[in-house]
Parts: C-alpha cells; sequence; structure tokens
C-alpha cells in the first residue's frame, strides 16, 4: 500500500523551515503533495500562482516524489481528493502546539480516516516564520538563510518594486 501524505499551509512565502520539513517528509512518504491555501481573505503578499512556481522551484532537487497544488476549502477534502492518509505540519516550538493540537483533532473529527504527522523543525530553524522572514526583506535584511533560494530573489524583488 502506498503512503500518501499532503503538507498544507499559507506559504506565503515558504521558508528554510517548511523545505527541511518538505524534504524530511517526501523521504518518508511514497508521495507528498504540498498544498498552498488560497485564502485570499488572508491578503497574502504572494499570489497563489507564485507561491506555488516558488514552492516548486525550491523542492526541484528532491521534487520525484512532490507535487505542490493549490486548493482551497478544507484540509481533509484535499487530503481526499488526493488519496492521503496523512496531513504533515512542522512544528517549531511548543508555541506551535496548542494551535496544532486544536487542528489535528479538528481534522480527525471531520476525516478519521486521515491522521496528522508531525515533524520538528531543525533547530537551526526553529525560530523562523513567514512573517519574520517578509519584515527582514522588507526593510532591506538579509533573508538569503531564512528562505530558499527562489524566495529570497522574489523578495528582494517585490522591495525593490516598493522603493
Ligand atoms: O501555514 P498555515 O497558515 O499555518 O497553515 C494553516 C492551514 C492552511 C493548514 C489551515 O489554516 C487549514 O487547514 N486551512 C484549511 C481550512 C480547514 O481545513 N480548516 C479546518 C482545519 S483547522
Amino acid at each position: 500500500m502506498s503512503h500518501v501524505a499532503v503538507f498544507p499551509g499559507s506559504f506565503d512565502p515558504m521558508t528554510n523551515a517548511h523545505l527541511d520539513v518538505a524534504r524530511r517528509a517526501a523521504s518518508l512518504f511514497d508521495r507528498l503533495v504540498i498544498g498552498v491555501l488560497n485564502n485570499p481573505k488572508k491578503r497574502p503578499l504572494f499570489d497563489i500562482e507564485q507561491r506555488v512556481a516558488m514552492i516548486r522551484d525550491s523542492v526541484a532537487e528532491f521534487s520525484a516524489n512532490v507535487e505542490v497544488q493549490a486548493f482551497d476549502g478544507l484540509t481533509v477534502a484535499f487530503a481526499r481528493t488526493n488519496g492521503a492518509g496523512f496531513i504533515v505540519r512542522g512544528l517549531r516550538a511548543v508555541s506551535d502546539f496548542e494551535a496544532e493540537l486544536q487542528m489535528a483533532h479538528t481534522n480527525r473529527k471531520l476525516e478519521p480516516a486521515v491522521d496528522t504527522a508531525f515533524l520538528m523543525s531543525a533547530l537551526e530553524f526553529g525560530y523562523l516564520s513567514s512573517t519574520l522572514a517578509k519584515e527582514v526583506a522588507q526593510f532591506g535584511g538579509d533573508v538569503s538563510n531564512m528562505v530558499p533560494s527562489p524566495v529570497a530573489a522574489a523578495l528582494s524583488r517585490r522591495t525593490t518594486e516598493a522603493r
């Protein structure tokens, strides 16, 4: 039986913490589908096509069993559509735990056949968030150690355009 997982998120934009989780999940599951939530209410910095394209470029080196798709609606529905039995989420610190626990229980209630698998973010990326990377980039700081290079390039273009 093949094990399929979805890795859902806003990814606005993908950080090195996300990339690390994606890489490790790709080695654990037969197929990994990275799901980029299309939620216009959140007013993302990057539109859905840009986020999907940046992730595709970022995962290129381990993309043999990885797909990137935009989705809207429920994560469990996205999992079902892809035949996934698992939702992968990264945990950076204890502060992530409460919200993730709530989401995992909600998803399990909605779809008992889909379980959530947590991976601890790599220690060196434990402090990272998309919000932080955007803020550093906005004020001209160096984000090359925080985000994959396609994302760093896109953030730098955005910063230049805004000036
Ligand atoms: O990167 P994020 O913003 O932490 O990801 C959150 C995400 C996309 C996983 C979560 O908001 C989500 O699953 N949204 C889809 C709607 C849904 O399924 N809600 C019920 C589960 S809490």
